[in-house]
């Protein structure tokens, strides 16, 4: 069977929550495997939407068993209160969703320090979703981490913590002259959230595994997206994870030799909440018309998200880094009601056309963004079920999608419904 991961290949919210939905129909298994709840993944089933931060988007579907990974950080808090919210939904997960015994566990400290941090740089802000993700991750790589085996464990879980609360705390009161947390009351919560938390945790590298051995099919759910990547992204203005196709392998236990497909997900044009570079960011007024109709505000944070033009430089490096086998276009319907519509080819800087994008930051600021225009299609795209019900110029439009990235289209999403979505039958693409 087909083992497949799916990323982002811009920044993010590139609506792999409803292409995971669309594929999880025909996979055992999904898995997510890095980030934490700075995520939201928005899924509509009929009439209702489901709006997931830590449980893969798969377990709207009955039969489809789910894995937080080991690369997951995860607030315990928030775990529950989802499996809560499901259940008064109809959607039950026992049985069927597993978590890693090696996941990392956010505590209230993170979250407090990932504030104080962002407030204390001020103009210098990433703009992070405030949710302790970075100084969870910071915690796991200076080996002072609590994971969810440790909360299992108590009379060393106490030790453990205590130490981290204390140095914590003395953080917070010398560098940032703030209050500390309440190392009894942390206590208190996470020993509750341990009772309810065991039925879910699993060894599930070797769990994974031997399903890979019996033919299961698996699919793997990225978060956040190639651009906000730690190593591959807008440094620092990234998230603290491995958000491209290699963190799938890492954050699970499952080997890159298992991996047959990766799907990269990109919005027809494109979308960055928080700070950082955006070479192809709109002026107001577009951005305005953009955001209206593309509803583009966090699913996190409900805020604002910055929208621009479709970016070929950015992407093509994204199908670099992470070996993408196809493509999935998410959102065209937005472009419906634009005269002429821009795609950015390249980037120059200092005149000099560039093969690929800069690393520093400084440099982003100074690129000049190539563009070639389009005409619009001026057409409602959202009841189109296959390629042939696009208008032409809509057509035309993927088609150069396609020649500039240098890679095939395989899935197109003209709304947000189930429904609003067909798959590319190859052959078809020049009709
Ligand atoms: P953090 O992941 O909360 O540390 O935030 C770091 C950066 O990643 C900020 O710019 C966030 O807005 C961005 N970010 C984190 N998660 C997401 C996501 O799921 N979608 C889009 N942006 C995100």
């Amino acid at each position: 069977m087909s083992n497949t991961v799916v990323v982002g290949a811009q920044w993010g919210d590139e609506g792999k929550g409803k292409v995971i939905d669309m594929l999880a129909e025909s996979a055992d298994v999904v898995i997510r495997f890095q980030g934490g709840n700075n995520a939201g993944h928005t899924v509509v089933v009929g009439e209702e939407q489901f709006i997931l931060h830590l449980i893969p988007s798969g377990i709207l579907h009955e039969r489809t068993v789910c894995v937080i990974g080991n690369g997951v950080v995860v607030d315990p808090a928030v775990f529950l209160e989802e499996i809560d919210r499901l259940a008064a939904r109809g959607v039950t997960v026992a049985g069927r969703l597993w978590i890693s015994d090696q996941a990392h566990l956010i505590f209230p400290y993170h979250k407090h320090l990932d504030k104080l941090k962002e407030a204390q740089v001020g103009a210098g802000k990433i703009g992070t979703t405030g949710r302790g993700i970075g100084p969870c991750y910071m915690d796991k790589a200076a080996r002072t981490g609590l994971r969810i085996a440790d909360l299992l464990e108590p009379g060393s879980f106490r030790l453990r913590l205590k130490q981290n609360v204390e140095e914590k705390n003395l953080i917070f009161r010398k560098v940032y002259g703030a209050d500390g947390v309440d190392f009894e009351k942390i206590l208190a919560d996470y020993t509750g959230f341990a009772k309810r938390l065991k039925p879910f945790v699993a060894a599930t590298p070797a769990m994974l595994n031997r399903w890979v051995r019996e033919g299961k099919s698996l699919l793997f759910e990225g978060a956040q997206g190639t651009w906000l990547d730690l190593d591959h992204g807008t440094y620092p203005f990234v998230t603290s994870s491995s958000a491209t196709a290699g963190g799938a392998c890492a954050g699970t236990g499952v080997g890159p030799a298992h991996i047959n497909r990766v799907i990269g997900v990109v919005k027809a044009y494109t979308t960055r909440v928080g700070e950082g570079p955006f070479p192809t960011e709109f002026d107001s007024e577009l951005m305005e018309t953009i955001r209206t109709k593309g509803k583009e505000f966090g699913a996190t944070t409900a805020r604002p998200r910055r929208c621009g033009w479709f970016d070929a430089m950015l992407v093509r490096h994204a199908i670099q880094v992470n070996g993408i086998t196809d493509i999935a276009v998410t959102k065209l319907d937005v472009l419906d009601e634009l005269k002429t519509i821009r795609i950015c080819t390249g980037y120059r800087l200092d005149g000099k056309l560039l093969e690929s994008p800069p690393a520093t930051v400084e440099a982003w600021g100074h690129l000049t963004p190539i563009y070639e225009e389009h005409p619009g299609w001026l057409r409602d795209t959202s009841t189109a079920a296959r390629l042939e019900d696009l208008p032409e110029a809509a057509r035309r439009y993927l088609k150069r999608l396609e020649a500039l990235l240098e890679a095939k289209i395989s899935t197109v999403s003209v709304g947000s419904k189930r429904d609003q979505a067909f798959h590319i039958e190859r052959g078809n693409e020049g009709k």
